[in-house]
């Protein structure tokens, strides 16, 4: 025990030496991490019911292992209540430091609890276990339950009332909520109140009501459990195995936990200590006739409220009671919990705020809440409600710019306090981040830089994330300080263009862009499809029959995804929907039987087919297709299914419902409506002379015929035109042929 701590044990001892005063407490803890001396930090919130006067003392004293020493306590109100019974409530945050991470406990023990059922002169025991040590499953150090309540809790003798009580544990364990057994150590009238039952899984106090009128006072453990076999493992190289509370063999999940728990050990063990006052007897026991009743927009008991360091949070409560006046809102919180109190007769308002600092980041926050009425000298209560608040990295201004390739965030540098570019990261730690005097920027490809994609019902979603750098060789981590997701958000429905939306969203924590996928439809030369056919040169003139080459790219290569061809065809003026056309592929099967593939399955699909023209007075064809792009891999895609036209004949534009959110809607591609046109008299009439003998249902003419093809060869030229066909392209060289 050190000094100072025997010290103020001493001085505590003394100064409340049989003072009937305490109305309760509990304890909880965060690791704060090792310091780069070797030395571990503990942040220890306590909070304190008395009588009389608000200040916290610090009683705690070491009651096994190392306890370390304390390096600063800070304490206050947090709130307190005249209705009576006075008694103030405040929260302490207490920082200790340790030479190891091995388990310890502290012990508060003094005297007295107020006057209770159990008699004057009741000396109150508190014990809290705390173990630093890294578990195996979440390598990290265990975060004690989360708890609170409010110290004093009224409850008529007539009704049968359910008290909530907080046991939320940060890392999922499984908690039990139990009564104080050890004497003089976890309890001191280790009283288990009859007309009373805890259910030790749920954590719910049940009063069964018929019980006389009088203070009663509860000494109860919170423990968490691990739900899987674990170790835990200490700087000092040992390590203890924690087991959960059911055994391993498997029980029917419906069986509840029996109260009589076997096995498991506890990671941590802490202290939840109140008085529950038993009134007479209520005229109703309905909530909102004298017992308030808490009305929307109070949250619900168990809601968990996220928010960020320095993001103000704001609670709002409101209670009414038809048959009683409201008085008052009880609250039991953080430290610096602020309370804007309206009450207005039968109705009652209160706000509470409460704005986490630096240290709170990863915390979660426990605060509880009653109502609380008065009819003359009766004082009746509304039930109890508890949530949680967990603190978020700081909120800031973050900025994401998405494009048909790339996608681009800007982080104001004031929301990353102290953090240089250079100990930030994408997903991949080789992308790193550009920053300027205001903003830190990263860009990236749609396909670099480890991002990652996604898909919902409606939209790709391309998603990349800002962490800290970690150093492998630093000794304390500070990992998830600042962790931005962003996203780009690709609309699988929609036309294809240019145009993009971005989003800005004020929390940093997922920040998302919109933007929209294009495609190209390209000429190429030869089935090499090394070289494109400028656009500048069109239109390009091909003799009829000759091979045409194409490609479709999603964008650029866009990772992890399948362009799925899913129909082209062809028409003689610039509508896919006009009514005469050429199927050229369809429901993902090639129709035409020309047609070549020469890449498909990824990113880009490459095609070819031999040059044709429509039968009639038309000089131009006009290609469009529509494309699905799919999450690759995935087997129940569009994409992957190919070549199928099982599904009952639908329709170009809706299709495959059964599917929608796994691909994208078909797409148009709008890029390239190519137009091919006779050049010579000489080819029109060949064309002409065949026309009149074969597929005329098809309106299209194949000059497909092997005699035919030679003077084809010769004779018959298709120009592809551009939308800017200012320059003709004549004759390709014969090599690309
Ligand atoms: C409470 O508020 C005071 C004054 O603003 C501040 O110095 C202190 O750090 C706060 N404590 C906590 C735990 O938020
Ligand atoms: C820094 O970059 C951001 C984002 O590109 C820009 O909006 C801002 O004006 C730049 N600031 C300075 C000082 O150049
Ligand atoms: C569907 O495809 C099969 C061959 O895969 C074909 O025989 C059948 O005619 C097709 N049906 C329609 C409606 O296209």
């Amino acid at each position: 025990m050190s000094q100072l701590t025997l010290h103020l044990l001493l001085l505590a001892l003394a100064s409340c030496a049989l003072a009937s005063h305490y109305y309760g407490g509990t304890m909880t803890y965060v690791s704060k991490g090792q310091n780069p001396d070797g030395s571990f930090t503990v942040d220890i919130r306590y909070k304190e019911t008395f009588r009389t006067g608000c200040s916290t003392y610090n009683r705690w004293s070491c009651a096994s292992g190392n306890c370390g020493t304390i390096t600063s306590l800070q304490s206050g109100r947090v709130d307190s209540s005249s209705a009576g019974f006075n008694w103030c409530h405040s929260d302490a945050l207490m920082t200790r430091r340790l030479s190891s991470d091995e388990p310890f406990e502290l012990r508060m023990a003094s005297c007295c609890w107020i006057t209770n059922t159990a008699g004057g002169g009741l000396s109150w025991r508190l014990l809290t276990h705390i173990d630093l040590g890294t578990r195996s499953d979440t390598l990290a150090p265990n975060r004690s339950p989360v708890t609170t309540v409010i110290p004093h809790i009224r409850l008529p003798s007539n009704c049968h009332r359910n008290i909530n009580l907080l046991a939320h544990d940060p890392d999922g364990d499984q908690v039990r909520c139990r009564y104080g057994l050890v004497y003089n150590v976890e309890c001191s009238s280790c009283q288990q109140h009859s007309n009373f039952y805890l259910d030790e899984d749920t954590c719910v106090l049940h009063h069964y009501g018929y019980t006389s009128v009088g203070a009663r006072v509860f000494e109860f453990v919170v423990e968490d459990f691990p739900t899987q076999q674990i170790s835990v493992s200490y700087s000092t190289g040992s390590w203890a195995s924690k087991f959960p509370l059911s055994p391993a063999t498997p029980s029917p999940s419906s069986t509840p936990y029996s109260t009589a728990a076997p096995g498991g050990t506890p990671l941590s063990r802490i202290p939840l200590q109140l008085i529950v006052r038993i009134d007479g007897a209520v005229p109703s026991c309905t909530e909102g006739v004298y017992l308030p009743r808490l009305l929307s927009p109070t949250p619900y008991n168990g809601e968990v409220f996220d928010i960020a360091v320095a993001q103000e949070l704001e609670i709002h409560l409101k209670a009414q009671a038809t048959h009683s006046l409201l008085s008052d809102f009880l609250i039991s919180g953080p430290l610096n919990i602020t309370e804007q109190k309206t009450f207005s007769g039968s109705v009652a308002e209160s706000t509470l705020k409460w704005t986490p600092t630096e240290n709170d980041n990863g915390v979660h926050f426990p605060i509880c809440f009653i109502a609380e009425s008065k009819l003359g000298a009766s004082v009746y209560h509304s039930e109890m409600r508890c949530v949680i608040v967990r603190v978020g990295p700081r909120a800031g201004e973050a900025n994401v710019i998405c494009s048909e390739t790339t996608m681009t965030v800007e982080v104001e540098k004031s929301s990353i306090i102290g953090l240089h570019a250079d100990h930030l990261r994408l997903n991949d730690p080789s992308c790193t981040l550009m920053s300027n005097a205001t903003h830190v920027i990263g860009s990236m490809s749609l396909n670099s830089c480890g991002t990652q994609l996604e898909e919902d019902d409606e939209n790709l979603i391309f998603k990349n994330e800002i962490t800290t750098v970690e150093d492998p060789t630093a000794v304390i981590t500070r990992r998830h300080e600042v962790e931005i997701g962003f996203s780009c958000v690709y609309p699988k429905t929609g036309r294809v263009s240019l145009e993009f939306r971005a989003h800005k969203v004020p929390f940093i924590f997922t920040e998302r862009g919109f933007g929209k996928f294009t495609y190209q439809f390209e000429f190429y030369h030869s089935s090499q499809f090394s070289q494109m056919v400028d656009p500048s040169t069109y239109p390009v003139e091909v003799p009829l029959k000759e091979m045409i080459y194409m490609e479709i790219e999603s964008s650029s290569s866009i990772p992890n995804t399948v362009l799925f061809v899913e129909s082209c065809r062809a028409t003689p003026i610039d509508d896919p929907s006009y009514h005469l056309y050429y199927s050229i592929i369809e429901n993902g099967c090639i129709i035409d039987d020309t047609v070549v593939v020469y890449a498909e399955n990824g990113p880009d699909y490459k095609f070819g087919m031999e040059a044709f023209k429509f039968i009639g007075n038309y000089d131009e064809v006009f290609i469009s297709c529509s494309v699905i792009l799919c999450k690759a891999g995935d087997p129940s895609t569009r994409c992957a299914q190919g070549c199928s036209n099982s599904t009952a004949a639908p329709a170009v534009h809706h299709h495959r419902r059964r599917s929608v959110a796994l691909e994208t809607a078909s797409h148009y591609i709008s890029q390239g409506p190519l137009r091919l046109k006779r050049s010579s008299k000489e080819s029109a009439d060949t064309v002409r002379s065949d026309l009149s003998s074969t597929s005329l249902n098809m309106n299209l003419v194949f000059i497909a015929g092997t005699l035919l093809a030679l003077v084809a060869m010769v004779c018959g030229v298709v120009i592809f035109k551009s939308k800017h066909p200012k320059v003709r392209y004549q004759e390709l060289p014969n090599s690309e042929f």
